[in-house]
């Protein structure tokens, strides 16, 4: 594989609040080169998305962010979410663990959550000046108390040194990072699709008090979801809407 964009600069911290925050703070006091990435043994305010927590046991997962300064249309920032997804998804599949990307980058394997990702930008005009690309990784933490929908690489029967998977994402993601960079928007689609979770499927889902079962036909040019209803409506949600239930 061609490494073409990513600086390989590694920051290793042992604690940090969360390193989205910390890495935009780097961003203000100095030139960070695309591809720089911070992990943290421990996050003590990790951030997920909807303004939830994002809580891991320390030492045992992965919990980094990589810097990236992508100069896409801000209409295009949702490739952003599909490269990240895809970039771990194809680590999992490298360790013949079969996974999924629920819309629109949560990675699930047995229909547990192995990773989540939160994908932080700035806009400047109608560009994307920089983006911090977070992921979550669970990859040796054995016990999530009552986090049912968790799991990580270890539940699923691996056992592999953190490091090697942080490389391989990384890897994978400046690959993808480079299809973006190229446009290469038909492709990363494509790929996205051959990995979406109830694709071309019926899923149930569930909006405010309604739940109901629909198709997932993809997503749309503003990266919302897509479903076709039973009576054959379709309809568009983004993620603050809607809630898969698995
Ligand atoms: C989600 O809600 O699924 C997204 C979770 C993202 C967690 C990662 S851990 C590294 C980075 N730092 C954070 O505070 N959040 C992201």
């Amino acid at each position: 594989m061609l490494l073409k964009q990513f600086s390989n600069n590694r920051i290793i911290v042992d604690e940090v609040s969360s390193t989205n925050t910390e890495m935009l703070e780097m961003s203000h006091n100095k030139d960070l080169a695309t591809g720089t990435v911070l992990i943290a043994n421990n996050q003590t305010l990790g951030r997920g998305q909807r303004g939830n927590n994002w809580l891991t046991e320390p030492e045992k997962n992965l919990t980094f962010s990589v810097y990236t300064n992508p100069k896409i249309k801000v209409e295009k920032a949702y490739y952003l979410n599909i490269i990240a997804a895809l970039a771990v998804n194809k680590t999992l599949q490298d360790l013949k663990i079969e996974a999924k990307i629920k819309w629109p980058n949560d990675i699930l394997v047995n229909r547990k959550k192995v990773c989540g990702i939160l994908v932080e930008n700035q806009i400047n005009g109608k560009l994307i000046n920089q983006s911090i690309i977070g992921i979550g990784f669970n990859v040796n933490q054995s016990n999530f108390d009552d986090l049912e929908n968790a799991t990580s690489i270890l539940n699923e029967g691996i056992s592999i040194d953190k490091t090697d998977v942080l490389n391989q994402i990384y890897n994978y993601l400046d690959f993808y990072y480079n299809l973006l960079l190229e446009s290469n928007f038909d492709l990363l689609l494509k790929l996205y699709y051959n990995n979406m979770f109830w694709y071309k499927q019926i899923g149930v889902f569930q909006v405010g008090y309604e739940t109901f079962k629909a198709i997932v036909n993809g997503i749309n040019d503003f990266g919302l979801l897509h479903l076709i209803k039973e009576n054959g409506e379709h309809h568009f949600f983004d993620l603050k809407e809607i809630k898969f239930c698995l």
